[in-house]
């Protein structure tokens, strides 16, 4: 019985993991699989609670978990704490706990929203981009950190951007890779031409890709003109490996080309674990209004039937179910447009547990 622990966490993450559950309970059913869920808190809600984002307890659960689902992080609520205790520290601490060194982020648009996208149908049609983002290490982690006194009165922030050759490399051959089973193309993303750590990226990356990957065409973009070519001809791209916070900005721009945040599914892989979460945050704003997109976290599961538990027909079944329910013109408010069909996040989640039970 695959072991899953769940931690829907703080906002619409509560309200989008129930429709991510009732899903994988379906498919599970006619799989014949039973899912061993636990849920625990994770983020604002734990620091209510216990103090802190995420307990020892459950990251040891975590760790003996065969995959972790989550939802989102974070609200207004819990902003003004020290960065040590802030929900998102949570998030940090269970990626570098569970070594969850590559985040899997993969932007398609699909045909019925060609539409919702705030660019062109033409320019986004057929998008399929993956981005592989590293997450354990870079300017998240880097030491020193932190923001100090002067005796001049003034105070000083400090963050550093690091990485190794081994980080560097374990991230490239993931990248290549994903590359190799797809259109054998990948794009690094760095800013060789200014920082020393992403020359030794740009570098380690050429070379991995010539002994190990000579198969897949590499090449390199600054990351202020890969934000450009991205929405100029996003249909060119198709694996773009980033580190750690230039992955996290490209990646939301991604997001933006399938039209809505609320689509987009990740999974974060390493030697501990693994971890799924929508590229979504926690949108205080609509929370409890049952007005948020269940999709990017039914994808989600759909990424955790595939990669964590081999189930690729389960996880087939899944994303057809959201691509049917699409078609039929169901949108949620974040997609909606008019002649289509309006309904709230429950819903969403009804109509999708019905499509899979058909397929
Ligand atoms: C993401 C988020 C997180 C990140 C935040 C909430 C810490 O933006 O998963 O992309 O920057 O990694
Ligand atoms: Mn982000």
């Amino acid at each position: 019985m695959p072991k899953i622990l769940v931690l829907p966490g703080d906002g619409i993450g509560v309200e989008v993991t129930n429709v991510s559950l009732d899903v994988l309970k379906t498919v599970g059913e006619k799989h014949k699989i039973q899912f061993d869920f636990e849920t625990a808190l994770f983020g604002g809600c734990s620091i209510d609670a216990y103090g802190v984002p995420i307990t020892d307890e459950v990251l040891k659960k975590a760790k003996s978990s065969d995959a972790v689902l989550l939802g989102a992080v974070g609200g207004p609520k819990w902003d003004n704490l020290k960065y040590g205790i802030r929900p998102e520290r949570g998030l940090l601490a269970i990626r570098k706990e569970l070594d969850a060194f590559a985040n899997l982020r993969p932007a398609i648009v699909y045909s019925a929203l060609g539409d919702a996208s705030s660019l062109k149908r033409e320019i986004v049609e057929g998008v399929d981009i993956m981005v592989v983002r590293e997450l354990t290490g870079g300017i998240y982690f880097g030491t020193p950190r932190g923001i100090e006194h002067l005796s001049n009165g003034e105070e000083k922030g400090v963050n550093t951007l690091v990485y190794t050759t081994s980080e560097i490399e374990r991230i490239a051959r993931m990248a290549f890779g994903i590359a190799r089973k797809r259109r054998k193309r990948l794009t690094s993303i760095d800013k060789a031409n200014i920082l020393e750590v992403m020359e030794l990226w740009r570098r380690t990356v050429t070379r991995i890709g010539k002994e190990e990957f000579p198969d897949v065409e590499l090449d390199h973009l600054y990351v202020d003109n890969a934000a450009m070519q991205l929405i100029r001809r996003p249909k060119s791209f198709d694996v773009i490996l980033a580190d750690n916070m230039f992955g996290d900005i490209l990646s939301d721009e991604a997001a933006q080309l399938t039209g809505s945040l609320g689509m987009l599914p990740s999974a974060s892989i390493g030697h501990g674990g693994a971890i799924y979460e929508p590229v979504h945050g926690s949108a205080p704003d609509i929370a409890g209004k049952d007005i948020a997109n269940p999709i990017a976290s039914v994808l989600t599961s759909a990424m955790m039937l595939k990669y964590s538990l081999n189930l690729d027909q389960a996880a087939e079944e899944v994303e057809n179910a959201v691509k049917t329910v699409l078609e039929k013109g169901y949108r949620t408010a974040d997609i909606h447009q008019e002649g289509m069909k309006r309904v709230g996040c429950r819903e969403m989640g009804r109509l999708i547990v019905e499509e899979v039970k058909k397929l």
